[in-house]
C-alpha cells in the first residue's frame, strides 16, 4: 500500500487539500500541530517541525505506520510580517527551519519510495518567488519561499530520471486567511482554486520543475 503524505494538514487550505486527496485515495496520512483535532481523515500524526528532532520524531513514527509514500504535499509555511530590522535570528530559524528544511528532510527519508512508486512532491511557495519580489515585511519568511522553490528545482532536475515529478503551487493572498488584512478584494484567490492547481499537477506527472503561481496577477 502507498501512502500520500499531507504535511499540514489542519489549517483552512490544509483542509480543503485534505478533502480532495481523500476523494482521490483513502490512504492519506495527515501530519498537525496545534490544531490536530480539525484533521479530517483518518490517519492523523502529531508533528512539531519547528525544530529538525521534531521533524524526526515525526518521520520515524510516519515510516513505522506508512512506509512507502507514493505523495508527498508540503502545505506547512508559518509567515511572519515584520521587517529584518525587528527579526530574532530565532524567529529567523524559525522560519527557513519550518519552510525549507523540513520539506528538504522529508524529501530525503522518504526517498526511496518515492523512487520506487514514481512518485510526485508538492511544495506550497507564495506568489512572487520566481520573480525575487521584494517585500519588506515579507523579507525572512521569503526568503525561505525562495529558497524552497529552488530546492524544487533542484530536486526536480535529479529526479527526472527517476521519472519522480516534482513541483509548487503558489497561492497569492488566500481570502479567509491572514493575508486578508493586507490586500484588495479582488486580489484574494479561493482555496479551491490551489486544490484544483495541486491536482491538476498530480494528474499530469510529467510535469515537473515547475511554480504555479494562483494569485490572480498579484506581483507579475
Ligand atoms: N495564508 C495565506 O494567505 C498564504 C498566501 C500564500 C501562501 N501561503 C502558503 O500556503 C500554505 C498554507 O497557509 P497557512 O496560512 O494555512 O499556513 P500555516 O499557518 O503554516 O498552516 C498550515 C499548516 O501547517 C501547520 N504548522 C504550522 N506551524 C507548524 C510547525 N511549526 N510544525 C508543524 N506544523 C506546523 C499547521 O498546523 P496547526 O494549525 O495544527 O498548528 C497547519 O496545518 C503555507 O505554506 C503558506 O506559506 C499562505
Amino acid at each position: 500500500m502507498t501512502w500520500t503524505l499531507l504535511a499540514g494538514s489542519s489549517s483552512a487550505l490544509g483542509i480543503a487539500l485534505s478533502k480532495s486527496l481523500l476523494k482521490r485515495s483513502p490512504h492519506v496520512a495527515m501530519q498537525g500541530k496545534e490544531q490536530v483535532e480539525k484533521i479530517v481523515g483518518k490517519h492523523c500524526f502529531y508533528g512539531d517541525f519547528s525544530t529538525h528532532e521534531g521533524v524526526e520524531l515525526f518521520v520515524d513514527k510516519y515510516l513505522s505506520h506508512c512506509p512507502s509514500t507514493r505523495c508527498l504535499v508540503y502545505n506547512v509555511g508559518p509567515y511572519l510580517h515584520q521587517s529584518v530590522l525587528n527579526t530574532s535570528v530565532e524567529e529567523a530559524q524559525f522560519l527557513l527551519q519550518t519552510n525549507l528544511l523540513a520539506p528538504m528532510y522529508l524529501v530525503q527519508r522518504l526517498m526511496p519510495s518515492l523512487q520506487k512508486s514514481h512518485g510526485s512532491i508538492i511544495f506550497i511557495g507564495f506568489v512572487g518567488v520566481s520573480s525575487f519580489y521584494n517585500d519588506v515585511f515579507q523579507t525572512m519568511y521569503h526568503i525561505a519561499k525562495t529558497a524552497l522553490y529552488q530546492l524544487m528545482r533542484s530536486l526536480a532536475k535529479q529526479l527526472k530520471a527517476l521519472d519522480v515529478s516534482v513541483n509548487m503551487v503558489s497561492p497569492g493572498y488566500l481570502r479567509n486567511s491572514n493575508s486578508a488584512n493586507y490586500t484588495e478584494a479582488l486580489d484574494y484567490v479561493e482555496y479551491s482554486d490551489v486544490v484544483e492547481t495541486v491536482e491538476f499537477l498530480l494528474d499530469h506527472p510529467k510535469i515537473t520543475g515547475q511554480n504555479i503561481e494562483v494569485a490572480r496577477g498579484v506581483r507579475l
